[in-house]
């Protein structure tokens, strides 16, 4: 089979042949149909020794519930069934194994490239979220917020019912974020009072900073991500008087729980019912990979970027 792989260099990624996955114990065997791009997986490509294969999220059809015999394994989606979930790695492939609970059945009306979009974002989004408990009339600070995640968890943060502010790096990429929920977009924080009951922080750098800085009193500072790539120092006195938490979070250290199905069936059927935009910024086909992780990379994607996995004519 074919599968994108790290060249080690500017160029990313290359189709390459690969030998067939096959299933591990309690592991399903999926034919990919579309995958999706996130900015980790560009961090971990730019320092990739070439012949690593990247890939969080996928979804597709599955070819083997990844038993012997012919008689269906309980609560494992049938063969055929349309499905879509997170590997640790390696689902930018046209076939991959996974731990069955890692998957969630593609509702009807949904698209495997919407489908596809969701897992590492959409997770993300939700579970950073939940670390703020109950969020009813919080206000709830996102940065990165018209990114894949930033966008999930603007909408999300407004459907448990918070305050949601923004923020951006140019007011052309705050477009669309207060029909999303945003009761504010900002550009930058220099103007924001401080005050925050949670805040979900990726830029790293000068941008941790500013979340420490205005975090409130007892609040939450979930940082996740490192956009900048920047070191950050700050005044430790601006923070430790409020009692306030920082607190990391990695979605792929807690997924083989029965959560993650529930949570990625719950994103699936908002999408489906249209209470939750996957707003999709490009979809290209696998083969023009590099030029999409150049462009995400370049910040020119407002939202999730999908590849559709196309297969080689047979004979
Ligand atoms: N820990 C985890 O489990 C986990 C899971 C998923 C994602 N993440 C992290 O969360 C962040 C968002 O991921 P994503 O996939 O949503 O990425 P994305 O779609 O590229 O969104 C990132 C956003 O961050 C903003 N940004 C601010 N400073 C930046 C900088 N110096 N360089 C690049 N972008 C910058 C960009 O918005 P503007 O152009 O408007 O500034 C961009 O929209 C990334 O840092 C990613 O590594 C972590």
């Amino acid at each position: 089979m074919r599968a994108l792989s790290a060249t080690g260099d500017d160029g990313l990624v290359e189709l390459v042949r690969v030998p067939e996955p096959s299933a591990g114990a309690g592991e399903v065997l999926v034919d990919v149909q579309a995958v999706s791009v996130n900015r980790g997986e560009l961090h971990r490509l730019t320092a990739a020794d070439a012949g690593w294969r990247p890939g969080w999220d996928f979804a597709g059809v599955v070819a083997d519930q990844g038993t012997s015999g012919t008689a269906p394994a309980p609560g494992r989606p049938a063969p055929g069934t349309r499905v879509f979930g997170i590997a640790d790695e390696g689902s930018w492939a046209e076939r991959v194994a996974v731990p069955a609970a890692r998957l969630a059945a593609v509702p009807e009306g949904l698209t495997v490239e919407r489908a596809a979009a969701l897992p590492t974002a959409g997770l993300t989004a939700l579970r950073t979220l939940r670390m703020g408990g109950d969020l009813a009339g919080a206000s709830v600070l996102v940065t990165g917020a018209a990114g894949g995640v930033g966008r999930f968890a603007v909408q999300l943060a407004r459907r448990f019912e918070a305050e949601v502010t923004a923020v951006v790096g140019r007011p052309e990429r705050g477009e669309g974020l207060a029909a999303l929920g945003a009761a504010e977009v900002v550009v930058g924080v220099e103007e924001v009072k401080a005050g925050f009951d949670l805040v979900l922080e990726t830029g790293g750098g000068e941008s941790l900073r500013e979340a420490l800085r205005l975090v409130a009193p007892h609040g939450t500072v979930v940082s996740f991500g490192n956009s900048s790539r920047a070191a950050t120092s700050f005044s430790v006195s601006d923070f430790y008087p409020k009692e306030a938490s920082l607190r990391g979070f990695y979605v792929l250290n807690d997924l083989d729980g029965p959560r993650t199905a529930d949570d990625l069936a719950y994103l699936a059927r908002l999408v489906a019912t249209g209470e939750l935009a996957a707003d999709i910024a490009a979809v290209d086909d696998w083969r023009d990979a590099r030029a999409t992780l150049h462009r995400l990379r370049d910040r020119r994607l407002a939202g999730k970027a999908v590849l559709r996995v196309t297969r080689e004519k047979q004979g």
